[in-house]
């Protein structure tokens, strides 16, 4: 079976839409990313992933603390390779971190997370990780250096970026971007390391991405919380998990 991690950064964007300045006590503020994520979970997702963003811009630290002590399969917190973040990590220990690139300098050409040029800080935090039993990600482009780096680095995870595929889904790159995650899984698996996939995935694409080989989890934010306004979450997130697994 492939694992579902549902995304809720999207229900904390449309929340600071209207309530940027509202404190823990300023009373009914919605939508709540912590009911979101129970309404996933029940509908079967398999773990809840948030980005605690260095600039706040959706979802806020009181929210990640809320989510340790009410999400019952595992948190997966995505964050920044920095000091501030790893010492936060260590305190919350979460299940799961991925650790995404936030400023220019630690993003490859595609948009994962630079790990060959960032090579000491990368294994300072995943050190750290692991040292602490919280399981490490990197979130990579399906590219051959990124994958040695992440395996020699000791990352057990890669999440393999899916956004160029997603980008290219209605033009001629599609095939190659396609053919691109699968070498890449399949090296990525041979050097050991677990495989996750995520960003784009949407109802849709999710048809082929299923078919990647070696897949453990698929993190899926946006098109599920954008279904979840029509049909509500628990459908939202049953669907998507149904067609994560169809037989192929
Ligand atoms: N995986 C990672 C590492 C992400 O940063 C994100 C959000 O950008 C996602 C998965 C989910 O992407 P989407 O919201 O496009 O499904």
């Amino acid at each position: 079976m492939i694992f579902l991690g549902v995304n809720i950064d999207h229900c904390a964007t449309l929340r600071q839409a209207r309530y940027r300045d509202a404190t823990a006590d300023g009373g009914a503020v919605e939508p709540d990313p912590v009911a979101f994520a129970a309404a996933a979970e029940r509908a079967g997702a398999d773990g809840i992933t948030v980005h605690l963003r260095e600039d706040r811009r959706h979802i806020q630290e009181r929210d990640v603390w809320r989510l340790r002590d009410t999400v019952r399969t595992r948190l997966n917190l995505e964050m920044a390779c920095t000091p501030e973040m790893t010492a936060l990590a260590l305190k919350l220990m979460p299940a799961f971190v991925c650790l995404v690139p936030e400023n220019r300098r630690e993003v490859t050409t595609e948009g994962g997370l630079d790990v060959v040029g960032n090579r000491d800080r990368v294994r300072d935090c995943v050190a750290a990780m692991n040292a602490a039993g919280i399981k490490a990600s990197l979130f990579i482009d399906p590219d051959a250096p990124q994958i040695d780096a992440s395996a020699d680095l000791g990352a057990p995870f890669v999440e393999l970026h899916t956004g160029a595929y997603a980008h290219a889904y209605f033009t001629p790159r599609r095939a190659g971007e396609f053919e691109r995650l699968r070498a890449g899984a399949k090296l990525a698996h041979a050097r050991g390391l677990t495989v996750n996939a995520g960003h784009g995935i949407n109802y849709e694409n999710i048809a082929e991405v299923r078919t990647i080989p070696h897949l453990y989890e698929l993190n899926i934010g946006h098109s599920i919380v954008s279904r979840a306004v029509f049909t509500g979450v628990e459908e939202a997130v049953r669907e998507m998990k149904r067609r994560a697994n169809l037989e192929t």
